[in-house]
């Protein structure tokens, strides 16, 4: 129920803009790691100190004016040349839906384009996060059409979707995440249970790490990462095929834990003042996750 309950928070514009004004707030900075590219910078040398790689995402999605999509674009650009100026080790996450999918096809791919070219000039990988099943093939359809152009793109495949193994076959040959899947979708296609979502994960990771590219597995499910270590082993996949990924703030013990280990760890590097949808659903995710909120409340 308290899923429902944050998801629907999640996507509610009055809080969502209340948010942006009132700065991190809700314990949203324990999870957030900045609101400028000079904080998110910093952060990110911390990391890449401890042997861990970022993806770094600029909070934000479901534009409805194209000028908000627009400075969105701007701001990516201003995170691509700092990782490159900074020389720090990081590639960038994107949400199709920030940069104008909702407004218009083209506009919003003329968007992507742009930011797959600078990037590309640094050999940058560029991540299309998967949003709800709405955006779901439009999203593949930008992968699609960028590909045409360059080679630096990939996108998220979500195991609660009963699509993602043809979706998976289909990309095989492409730097893939994979992930249980965030938002609440219908039982007409996506599993419901725990269990058919992690065994349909395993399934997905496996078949990646086999016959895929590189596969980024997202998690910080403790019995999905042991039972990938395993399966790496018993079937010699070497280190450079894969890695590791979880998000900022969380379990960063065991993120430093698999990164000494030597396993490729990345970790996901939400940053800006747009980070109210994005907490929300980490709390609908995990309640335990209110934890951070009471402990900031009280910590003051
Ligand atoms: P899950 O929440 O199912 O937890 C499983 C178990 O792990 C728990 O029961 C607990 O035992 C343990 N655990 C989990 N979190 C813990 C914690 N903080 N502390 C202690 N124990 C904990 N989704 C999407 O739809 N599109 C996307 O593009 C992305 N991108 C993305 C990138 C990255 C880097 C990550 C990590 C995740 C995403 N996701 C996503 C979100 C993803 O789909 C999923 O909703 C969350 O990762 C939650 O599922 P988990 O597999 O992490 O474990």
């Amino acid at each position: 129920m308290l899923k429902g309950v944050f998801i629907s928070l999640s996507q509610n514009q009055l809080l969502t803009t209340a948010a942006k004004k009132y700065g991190l707030k809700l314990g949203a900075q324990t999870v957030v790691a900045g609101t400028t590219v000079e904080e998110t910078i910093n952060s990110i040398r911390k990391l890449n100190a401890l042997g861990i790689s970022a993806t770094v995402d600029n909070l934000g999605e479901y534009s409805i004016e194209r000028e908000e999509a627009l400075e969105a674009k701007a701001s990516i650009l201003e995170v691509i040349e700092s990782i490159h100026t900074n020389g720090v080790d990081a590639h960038i996450s994107l949400k199709p839906t920030q940069l104008g999918l909702d407004i218009d096809y083209d506009f919003c791919y003329e968007n992507l384009l742009e930011i797959v070219a600078a990037a590309s000039k640094y050999n940058m990988h560029i991540n299309i996060d998967m949003e709800d099943y709405d955006h779901l093939q439009p999203s593949f359809d930008l992968m699609d059409d960028l590909l045409k152009e360059y080679d630096n793109v990939g996108t998220v495949i979500q195991a609660y979707f009963d699509r993602a193994q043809d979706d998976l076959e289909k990309y095989k040959d492409l730097r893939m995440r994979i992930v249980k899947g965030a938002y609440k979708e219908p039982i007409e296609y996506a599993f419901q249970t725990k269990e058919d979502i992690d065994e349909n994960f395993i399934k997905l990771i496996e078949y990646h790490l086999l016959h895929g590219k590189f596969t980024s597995i997202a998690t910080h499910d403790h019995r999905i990462i042991d039972q990938v270590k395993k399966f790496v082993k018993e079937n010699n996949i070497p280190n450079d095929k894969f890695e590791f990924q979880m998000l900022y703030g969380f379990r960063k013990d065991m993120q430093v834990d698999l990164a000494k280990q030597g396993y490729n760890f990345c970790t996901y590097v939400p940053f800006g003042d747009d980070w109210y949808a994005y907490f929300m659903r980490r709390l609908a995710e995990r309640p335990q996750n209110l934890n951070l909120v009471v402990k900031q409340v009280f910590n003051k």
